[in-house]
């Protein structure tokens, strides 16, 4: 299993990749599947705002394009360390099981629940 460095040294190679020319807001992000393998991704902005996609959902795309459908713990990283999963990630990662996140870097680093994220979260098993 990737260790939590090696969980944000993928996203932050992700985030490297970002396509955000509109926001200039680059975020990668990477998350571990049950195969053990990490799967990265970026956001993807469009010159039509609203069909910009999250890191968060673009990585968790990787995994289950790979078969993968078991999700553990996902790592973000951004410009900012204060950047949190938004609501529409928070829902797709609840989807797949995801527990963990990992957010920010250096001494900014913390690792929260999804379930603190996302109380009362609506899921396929409700
Ligand atoms: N964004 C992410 O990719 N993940 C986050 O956790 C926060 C926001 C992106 C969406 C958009 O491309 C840019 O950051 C600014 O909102």
């Amino acid at each position: 299993m990737a260790t939590n460095e090696e969980l944000r040294a993928v996203a932050a190679a992700m985030q490297r990749k970002a396509y955000a020319p509109y926001s200039r807001f680059a975020v990668g992000a990477a998350v571990v599947a049950g195969n053990g393998k990490v799967y990265g991704g970026c956001n993807v902005e469009n010159a039509s705002y609203g069909l910009t996609v999250c890191a968060e959902r673009n990585a968790i795309a990787a995994a289950i394009a790979d078969g993968q459908r078991e999700l553990h713990k996902l790592a973000v990283v951004g410009p900012i360390p204060e950047v949190t999963p938004c609501g529409a990630c928070r829902q797709v990662m609840a989807e797949f099981g995801i527990c963990e996140v990992l957010l920010g870097t250096g001494e900014n680093t913390r690792e929260v629940m999804l379930a603190d994220l996302l109380p009362a979260a609506f899921t396929k098993d409700v």
